[in-house]
């Protein structure tokens, strides 16, 4: 049986730490669904569309293994998409102890509704500051996120300037 993962957030938008997580993932299981989720809690800077469409093209950049399908979701639980698509693994990554904080009380719920477990991966420490607010931030008053982000955000980011 195909041991399938999903790997899910705002990616509002894509980093460069992000891309590090989802690869590290594409190596430790069969399948990767990379899922956009729009979190109500986050005053969204692209529409899901885009999201998907960056996520895709930044994978294209590198040496991406071919197991890694990225989609969107606005209907239930994030769950419910684990259960229609056969995965019993939600995969995110952790920069620091902030993030244990926010991903932990999700992740114990997440294994209550429907006994999907998660896994916490770590990136590269070289992305441990890179933030998608931040770099929305960064984008919106003007300054040069090419450092956090894949060329294909970046290029993106600095058209809509
Ligand atoms: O990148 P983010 O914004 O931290 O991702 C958070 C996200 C979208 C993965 C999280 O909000 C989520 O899982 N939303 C789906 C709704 C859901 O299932 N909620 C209940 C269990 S936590």
């Amino acid at each position: 049986m195909s041991r399938i993962a999903v790997v899910p957030g705002s990616f509002d938008p894509v980093t460069r730490g992000h891309i590090d997580v989802i690869e590290r993932a594409s190596h430790l299981f069969d399948e990767i669904h990379v899922l956009v989720v729009h979190n109500p809690d986050k005053t969204a800077l692209l529409p899901v569309a885009q999201r998907v469409a960056l996520i895709e093209k930044s994978l294209g950049e590198s040496e991406a293994a071919t197991n890694i399908t990225v989609t969107s979701w606005s209907v239930g639980l994030l769950v419910d998409y684990c259960t229609d698509v056969g995965a019993s693994v939600i995969i995110k990554g952790i920069r620091s102890q902030v993030d244990v904080a926010y991903e932990t009380p999700m992740a114990i719920v997440n294994r209550d509704l429907a006994g999907v477990e998660t896994i916490f991966l770590l990136p590269d420490p070289a992305h441990a500051h890179v933030s998608s607010s931040l770099v929305r931030q960064v984008a919106g008053l003007g300054g040069d996120v090419s450092p956090y982000v894949p060329r294909a955000v970046a290029e993106f980011l600095q058209q809509g300037r």
